[in-house]
């Protein structure tokens, strides 16, 4: 297992929302669905879009760049031009702290 790092607490991410940070040299894209977080790489496989300036759907993010879409449990590209998948991330969640681990 990974090194934990504090990340936020969980009230800074609104439901249906999702909000970028740089842990290390990893940029992370923490997304809030249904009160449920879940955590992937921030930055699009294809051409190094910044993630949080895209769409977020029922379970997956659109690149608005060139509209890949990557599936948020998997981190895989449903459709082109992306083929690499997301790396998705392990998020703890203590009371109102939310970590990750690297
Ligand atoms: S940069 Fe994301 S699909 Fe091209």
């Amino acid at each position: 297992m990974g090194k934990k790092h504090f990340l936020c607490h969980v009230s800074d991410i609104e439901p249906n929302s999702m909000k970028e940070f740089k842990v290390n040299d990893e940029v992370i894209l923490v997304v809030n669905q249904n009160n449920k977080l879940r955590a992937v790489s921030g930055i699009c496989t294809h051409r190094s879009f910044h993630l949080a300036r895209g769409i977020l759907r029922e379970n997956s993010i659109v690149c608005t760049l060139h509209l890949s879409e990557f599936d948020l449990d998997t981190g895989k590209p449903n459709n082109p031009p992306a083929t690499a998948p997301l790396k998705v991330y392990n998020l703890i969640i203590d009371g109102n702290d939310v970590y990750i681990t690297l």
